[in-house]
C-alpha cells in the first residue's frame, strides 16, 4: 500500500496500459480518477478498480482540449482535496485512426493531430496540476514516452517526435521543480501487446511486454520508493534498445569462430 492517502489523475486510463495502470495504482492504496476520451473506457477502468474495493472516479476528457483538462482538474481537485500523481498515459500514433505512413505520404493535419494527443495533452495536463502541486511541495509527475523516442521509428515519424519532445519536457520540467519535491519521470515502452506477452523476436526476452509491467514500473515511479529519481528516462522493452538479433550466434557458430581464431597470449 505505498500510495495510500494519494490521489492519481491517469489519462488514457481505459486503453491497455492505462487500465493497467490504474488497477496497480488503486490496488496500492491510491484514489485513481480514470480519464479517458471514450466515457466507455473511463467507466470501466473506473469500475475494475470498484469492484476490489478501490476509490475512482471516471471522467471523460479530451487531453488535446485544454477546457476540458481544466475541468477534469478542477472535478479531481473538488472530489479528493489534491493530486498527488500524474499519469500521462494518453497518446498513440497515427495507427489509432489508420493513417500510418511514410512522412512523404503523410499530411499536416495528421502530424498535428499526433503532436497535440502526445505532446501538446501531455502539456496540458501538467499545466492543469502543477500548481497544486507546488503549493503542496510533492508531486509525481510521469509522462509516457516510447523507444521511438530514442530510435525513432518507421512509418512514425510524427510520433517518433512527440514523443522526443515529451522525454525532453520530462528533463526540462525535473530541472524546475526539483525544488517543490515533485519528481518527473518518463517511461519509455517498447512492444506492449494486449494482457498476455506474445513471442517476438525483436527483443532479448524473446517476448512482447505486458501492460502489468509497465504498471509495475509506474507505481514504483509513483512511490516513494523513487524519491531521489528525477529527470530520467526508463526504458522498458526486453532489451529491444541493445540492438537487433543480428549478432546472436549458437553455440556451434561460436565453436566455428573459434577455431579460427587463434588464441592470443600476451
Ligand atoms: N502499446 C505499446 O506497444 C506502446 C509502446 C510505446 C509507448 N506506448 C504509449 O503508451 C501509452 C498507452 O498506450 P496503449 O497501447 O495502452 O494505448 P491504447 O490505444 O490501448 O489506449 C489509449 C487510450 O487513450 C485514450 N485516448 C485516446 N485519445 C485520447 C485523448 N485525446 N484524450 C484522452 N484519452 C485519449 C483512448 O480512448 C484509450 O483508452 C500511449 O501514450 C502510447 O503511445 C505504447
Amino acid at each position: 500500500m505505498r500510495l495510500k492517502g494519494k490521489t492519481a489523475v491517469v489519462t488514457g486510463a481505459g486503453g491497455r496500459i492505462g487500465l493497467a495502470i490504474c488497477s496497480r495504482l488503486a490496488a496500492e492504496g491510491a484514489a485513481v480518477v480514470c480519464a479517458d476520451l471514450s466515457s466507455e473506457n473511463a467507466e470501466k477502468a473506473a469500475a475494475t478498480i470498484r469492484s476490489v474495493g478501490g476509490r475512482a472516479l471516471p471522467c471523460r476528457m479530451d487531453v488535446t482540449r485544454s477546457e476540458e483538462v481544466r475541468l477534469m482538474a478542477e472535478t479531481a481537485l473538488r472530489n479528493f482535496g489534491s493530486v498527488e500523481i500524474l499519469i500521462n498515459n494518453a497518446g498513440g500514433s497515427a495507427g489509432l485512426f489508420h493513417q500510418l505512413s511514410r512522412f512523404e505520404n503523410t499530411t499536416e493535419e495528421i502530424w498535428r493531430r499526433i503532436i497535440d494527443l502526445n505532446l501538446n495533452g501531455t502539456l496540458s495536463c501538467i499545466h492543469a496540476l502543477l500548481k497544486q502541486m507546488i503549493q503542496r511541495r510533492y508531486g509525481k509527475i510521469i509522462n509516457m514516452s516510447s523507444v521511438a523516442a530514442e530510435k525513432g521509428l518507421f512509418d512514425r515519424v510524427d510520433y517518433a517526435a512527440a514523443k522526443g519532445g515529451i522525454l525532453s519536457l520530462t528533463r526540462a520540467l525535473a530541472l524546475e521543480v526539483g525544488q517543490y519535491n515533485i519528481n518527473v519521470n518518463c517511461i519509455s515502452p517498447g512492444m506492449i501487446t494486449g494482457q498476455t506477452a506474445i513471442p517476438h523476436r525483436g527483443t532479448w526476452l524473446g517476448r512482447s511486454g505486458e501492460p502489468r509491467e509497465i504498471a509495475a514500473l509506474a507505481a514504483f515511479l509513483a512511490s516513494d520508493d523513487s524519491s531521489f529519481i528525477t529527470g530520467e528516462n526508463h526504458t522498458i522493452d526486453g532489451g529491444r534498445v541493445l540492438g537487433v538479433h543480428t549478432h546472436s550466434r549458437n553455440e556451434k557458430q561460436i565453436s566455428a569462430i573459434n577455431s579460427i581464431q587463434p588464441e592470443k597470449k600476451q
